[in-house]
């Protein structure tokens, strides 16, 4: 009876996953066209061309002419030619082969020419398949996101998704000048009101996903509310993004092997700033890089200079520090955390102790007995054993388990999908996951294809102990299904990637946390044919549509915001304490530094009344690009401003008037200064509370801040004065915080202090 329930449920699981993985053997559209030109030394380059006065003025045919002017006479460009772009650079992507390239490079006006890259997509765990209670981020305000248009860059979308169905919802702003290249009639709506590919093939094909990410992003970002979104019937609640009543447009720019090449990450960049778009969401990076040569930096800049406000996953490198992407002190830099739901088992054993950890898969009737245990690593087969550990595919192979319980190790390479299956094959009859020392206590509910439990490094290690303590070890899972009310959540989980920036160290990233462990949301196909499709994914891929999706709330209630003032309310007003009263944890259930939660957890609520806001003008960015060394060329890349540094006040990046701190500090004092404006009551009166970092002396001046008017705006100083090196005892830096407080707000900002 137990196993033809778990045939059922996971032939479906199985084939799902083979979808996921049969898309690497598709051959690339891309490669397809190269064949065509029978030239393999053809790549793609990223252009950049020194600015025309005129190009303001511009039609489009004058700037693709303008452009094809650099290239030799006789050059194919209808072939060659890839994207013509007009915010985010002056400059084209073009294919050449290296020898063009050089000789490109060398022409008058040609600022850089530079092979493009392909950027990976944020998340990091297999999609997995349950139906749960939403629950997280709803948010029950008028607006909801009302006229605000969200366009989100990733791997296209599922139009017909009831996530995306516009009932009462009105058409989109008069602004709106994006198009829907879905074939048909009624694919968009006044909900998907847009839908580009940017995937260059032969064939102009519809911004249809295949890899299922850009669906999930989308809906986190603003899926409408689906009541029972539930699948085997299983815990059942409503489903929702952040902001359900904006508007979305989907730009295409990954293929069906995953890869997202920056040529048309910068072609989306362009085209959504074009078509009007107010918030971009990006779930893509391509790691540390010199902000002129990050196409995301770039296209981000151009769009904070039309005013639209752009959301990044951090990435999912942690939890080693320094492992960001997507610094650039004009993104939102959105690292991932934990919500206070648990999908949760646990590993009982023989002793009577018991383990928790997570899963998705629930059997209902797993037999409450205890069954032989055995660490697959002790198993003991000559050259094999560190594979054993590991349960990799084929090292159980010839080994028969039938009847055990077997614990295997999570390393970094096989999921851990792939382990359960080994186990079964080998005829066990369920598996205990143990973490990996980094992941420590992060846990993920997964699908597996037989009973199974993903326990904490720590657990692993006591039941370690126990085997090897025991004559007869036993154990047997136990099967809780989906607890609420982590009192341990929000904590930072394993893989988001951590501060400080490699860039920039002087700007603290990443700048804030937010729901990207274990989260329900659209899925193209249901599981079983009956329940609405949604599934369970993690990743700082998750986290940064649900930032773009509070934006854009915050954007519909306050429209004349800047990024940067949008950026600040949700960073001052964040939350450093999780729901049990202490100070948010990491994956180690230690207390997550600065470098891991930047401002802090997301609070919508609060963000959206913040009182004071840090200001940031794009021009304002120079001097701090000046400040970073960046050449009169390397800025002009990004600001696509004539610059010249040398006529330019540069700033130490800490001046720069950003809603955090981050000190670089040896023997000598610093002093800053913050500009703050008011967008609270006119008349209000703010005192300053501070968190002195450890060995550190710190002055603010002045004190106490009185506003008479909305959007005036006060400046404040800050010393930063060292102590003595003995004052610091071993630590290599210190953390603390500058809160403005009043009757009814606190505006804080984090500090960061690294020792030098
Ligand atoms: C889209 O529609 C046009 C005209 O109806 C048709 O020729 C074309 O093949 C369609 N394209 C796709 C990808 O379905
Ligand atoms: C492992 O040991 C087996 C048997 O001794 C041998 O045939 C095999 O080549 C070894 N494999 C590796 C990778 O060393
Ligand atoms: C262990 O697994 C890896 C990856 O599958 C494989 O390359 C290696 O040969 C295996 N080691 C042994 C000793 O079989
Ligand atoms: C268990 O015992 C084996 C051999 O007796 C030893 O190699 C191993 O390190 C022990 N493991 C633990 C977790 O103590
Ligand atoms: C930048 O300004 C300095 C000082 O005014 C001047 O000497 C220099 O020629 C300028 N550089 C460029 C490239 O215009
Ligand atoms: C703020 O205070 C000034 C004088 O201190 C007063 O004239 C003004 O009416 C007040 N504004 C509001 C909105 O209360
Ligand atoms: C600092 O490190 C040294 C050497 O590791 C150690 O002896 C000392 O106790 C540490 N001091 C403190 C205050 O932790």
């Amino acid at each position: 009876m137990m196993k033809t329930n778990y045939t059922m449920q996971l032939s479906l699981l199985v084939s799902l996953i083979f979808i996921l993985c049969s898309f690497n053997q598709i051959t690339s559209v891309f490669a397809a066209e190269e064949n065509q030109e029978h030239d393999h030394n053809l790549m793609t380059y990223i252009v950049h061309v020194k600015k025309s006065e005129n190009v303001a003025s511009f039609q489009s045919e004058d700037l693709h002419s303008w452009y094809h002017s650099f290239l030799p006479q006789n050059f194919p460009h209808k072939h060659r030619m890839v994207f013509s772009y007009r915010h985010v650079a002056s400059g084209f992507a073009v294919k050449l082969t290296p020898e063009e390239a050089k000789s490109l490079q060398e022409k008058d006006g040609i600022l850089l020419a530079r092979p493009e890259r392909t950027l990976s997509l944020h998340t990091t765990h297999s999609p997995t398949f349950l139906g749960l209670k939403h629950g997280q981020g709803l948010w029950n305000d008028d607006n909801l996101g009302k006229g605000v248009i969200i366009g989100v860059i990733d791997s296209g979308i599922f139009p017909s998704h009831p996530s995306f169905n516009d009932e009462g919802m009105p058409p989109p702003p008069a602004k709106w000048k994006g198009h829907c290249e879905f074939n048909g009639t009624k694919i968009c709506n006044n909900k998907l009101i847009g839908a580009r590919s940017l995937v260059k093939s032969t064939i102009q094909e519809p911004p249809f996903e295949n890899i299922f990410h850009g669906t999930h992003t989308a809906a986190e970002a603003a899926g409408r509310f689906i009541k029972d979104a539930s699948v085997f019937g299983n815990a059942k609640g409503v489903a929702a993004g952040m902001a359900p009543n904006a508007h979305l447009a989907i730009y295409k720019v990954c293929n069906d092997k995953i890869e997202c090449p920056e040529s048309a990450i910068l072609a989306a960049m362009d085209i959504a700033i074009e078509d009007g778009v107010d918030v971009l969401s990006l779930s893509l990076g391509l790691g540390s890089l010199p902000f002129f040569e990050d196409p995301i930096a770039i296209g981000a800049f151009a769009a904070t200079k039309n005013g639209v406000f752009v959301s990044c996953s951090a990435g999912n490198s942690g939890p080693e520090y320094s492992t960001l992407s997507n610094e650039a002190p004009w993104i939102l830099t959105v690292g991932a955390s934990t919500i206070d739901r648990k999908i949760v088992a646990s590993a009982k054993l023989g002793n009577g102790e018991e383990y928790e950890g997570e899963t998705l898969f629930q059997p209902k009737d797993f037999p409450q007995q205890l069954f032989p245990l055995v660490y697959a690593g002790s198993l003991g087969y000559g050259n094999q054993t560190q594979n054993q550990s590991l349960c990799l595919p084929g090292s159980l192979k010839n080994i028969d388990l039938s009847g055990k319980v077997v614990l295997c190790d999570i390393g970094e390479d096989v999921s851990t999908f792939v382990k359960g299956q080994e186990v079964l094959n080998a005829n066990g009859v369920a598996v205990i996951l143990v973490n990996s020392e980094s992941d420590g206590f992060s846990t993920f509910a997964t699908a597996h294809v037989l009973p199974a439990v993903e326990v904490s490094y720590a657990a692993g290690l006591t039941i370690k102990d126990y085997i090897n303590s025991t004559y007869n070890p036993t154990a047997t899972l136990l099967f809780k299904g989906t607890v609420i009310g982590d009192s341990l959540a929000p904590s930072v989980v394993s893989f988001s990637s951590r501060g400080p920036s490699q860039q920039s160290p002087g700007i603290l990233k990443p700048d804030i946390i937010g729901p990207g462990v274990n989260i329900l949301a659209a899925w193209p196909v249901s599981i079983d044919n009956k329940t609405p499709p949604f599934a369970i994914t993690s990743g700082t891929s998750m986290s940064c549509p649900h930032l773009s999706g509070i934006a854009a709330l915050i954007k519909s209630s306050h429209p004349d915001w800047s990024p940067a003032a949008i950026k600040s309310a949700i960073m001052t007003t964040a939350n450093t304490l999780n729901l049990g009263g202490i100070p948010i944890l990491d994956q180690r259930l230690s207390p997550a530094d600065v470098f891991a939660t930047g401002a802090g957890h997301v609070n919508p609520v609060k963000a959206n009344d913040p009182g004071l806001v840090y200001d940031i003008q794009p021009e304002d960015y120079v001097p701090y690009l000046c400040g970073l060394g960046y050449t009169d060329q390397e800025i002009e890349l990004i600001a696509q401003w004539v610059v010249n540094c040398s006529n330019v006040k540069s700033i130490p990046e800490a001046q720069l008037n950003y809603p955090s701190f981050s000190i670089l500090l040896g023997s000598d004092s610093q002093y800053y200064t913050r500009t703050l404006t008011n967008v609270g009551l006119a008349n209000s009166t703010y005192r300053v509370e501070l968190e002195v970092p450890l060995a550190l002396g710190m002055s603010v001046n002045p004190s106490e801040i009185t506003f008479n008017e909305v959007n005036e705006k006060v400046s404040y100083s800050v010393d930063f004065i060292p102590k003595t090196k003995e004052s610091r005892g071993n630590n290599t830096y210190a953390q603390g915080s500058l809160t403005w407080v009043s009757d009814k707000h606190a505006v804080r900002i984090p500090i960061s202090v690294i020792f030098m």
